[in-house]
């Protein structure tokens, strides 16, 4: 059995941003224009948005998007994303490349040094040819690569895979990448999940611990729960069309990300903080113990909160630090991205807990100590 170590992290995030304001002003904008239809038919007026709300309730104060303008725009509110020819690189798997990139240049390795690419990510572009087979061509590694997925767990269900296969000798060097364009699938007309997200990608590089070089990232063990729930939820897939009366015109109502965020609010803090409490536990070690917490980066009373059942009392940012305040929830990228900017000033033998949980229920967690 091999030691594994994450040897480069990179973080891709679009140059794009928008505001709470902005983004409350395109809703509302588009609710008032709805609204004077509504009113002629007799109909329930639709609820305005509110940007004191969204960083209340969430600690969301903007995001960064891959295409803004078609967001922000009252008659179209989806980003204007371009079909490209079969034989172009597609965008996600360019955004997964350009992080991806940046965790070779880390790790100090060539993309021939890698032998397997997972894509693991809450949205795929689509189900075939796997975004990591074009990653692979894109970046010339080696050997094979397959997507996977689970929701905002997705990167720290990918690198359970990774690093058993890497500790056990299947794997030499993996890289895990996590590209999110989660915007192309969000309901930017849903005062509920209008505000929630943003786009990000993050890749890891895993391989096994050659040497005991001081400042590596040395993951101890990683860990997987999940349980069925339908309060995050897209029903969008392959059958979308079949369940139509006219299935060459495909009826979006219904079928984009749903979230009964208060039903997930609750049950993702009980079961978040068990998590991190057992799995701690297991290894001899107590929330006190672990020097930092990189969790998923959903909402920040959330984290509060779950942190404070852990250790029974509140942390502050520097021991669970925060990057949704400006990039919003960005799936699977948040908690690394999360690790990416806040592991440089841990000291040899410091532990720390990669934390993430979403859709499924899902929850992912990886123990890392550095060397
Ligand atoms: N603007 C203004 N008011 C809004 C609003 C908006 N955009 N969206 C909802 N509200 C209102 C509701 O109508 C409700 O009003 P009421 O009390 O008059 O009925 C009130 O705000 C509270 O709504 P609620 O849905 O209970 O809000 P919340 O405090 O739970 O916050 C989330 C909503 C989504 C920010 C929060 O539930 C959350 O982040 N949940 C966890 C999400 C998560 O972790 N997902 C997993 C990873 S993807």
């Amino acid at each position: 059995m091999h030691r594994v170590i994450i040897s480069g992290i990179g973080v891709e995030i679009p140059e794009a941003s928008i505001t709470n304001d902005e983004l409350v002003e395109s809703f509302n904008s588009w609710v008032d224009a709805e609204n004077d239809k509504r009113v002629a038919r007799g109909e329930e007026p639709l609820q305005r948005s509110d940007s004191g709300f969204i960083e209340h309730a969430s600690g969301i104060k903007t995001r960064h998007v891959i295409e803004r303008e078609g967001i922000l725009d009252p008659k179209r509110m989806s980003p204007r994303i371009p079909a490209r020819p079969d034989d172009a690189l597609s965008i996600q798997a360019e955004f997964g490349v350009a992080s991806a990139r940046k965790a070779l240049a880390m790790a100090g390795r060539r993309p021939g040094d890698i032998d397997m690419v997972i894509c693991s990510s809450s949205h795929l572009q689509r189900p075939y040819p796997a975004i990591a087979v074009e990653m692979q061509q894109a970046l010339g590694t080696k050997g094979a690569g397959f997507d996977m997925g689970l929701g905002c767990s997705s990167a720290a269900a990918a690198l359970h895979v990774a690093v058993n296969l890497v500790r056990s000798g299947a794997q030499k060097k993996m890289l895990v990448t996590t590209p999110e364009i989660i915007t192309g699938h969000l309901n930017f007309r849903d005062r509920q999940t209008h505000f929630i997200f943003g786009d990000a990608s993050v890749s890891m590089v895993v391989e096994a611990a050659e040497d005991a070089r001081p400042g590596r990232l040395e993951v101890l063990d990683t860990r997987l729960w999940t349980q069925m729930s339908s309060n995050i939820r897209t029903n969008l897939g392959y059958l979308t069309r079949s369940a139509q009366d006219d299935p060459y015109m495909i009826d979006l109502e219904g079928n984009l990300i749903r979230q009964v965020g208060n039903k997930v609010f609750k049950d993702v803090t009980v079961a978040g903080h068990r998590f991190i409490v057992d799995f701690l536990a297991e290894h001899g070690l107590t929330p006190e113990g672990i020097r930092r917490f990189w969790l998923h980066q959903a909402n920040a009373r959330m984290n509060a909160m779950i942190l404070k059942l852990a250790f029974g009392h509140e942390v502050g940012h520097d021991r669970a630090p925060m990057v949704l305040d400006r990039l919003g929830n960005t799936a699977g990228a948040g908690a690394i991205v999360a690790l990416s900017e806040n592991h440089a000033d841990m000291k040899a033998g410091d532990y720390g807990l990669l934390c993430a949980f979403g859709a499924g229920y899902s929850i992912g967690g990886a123990l890392l100590r550095m060397t």
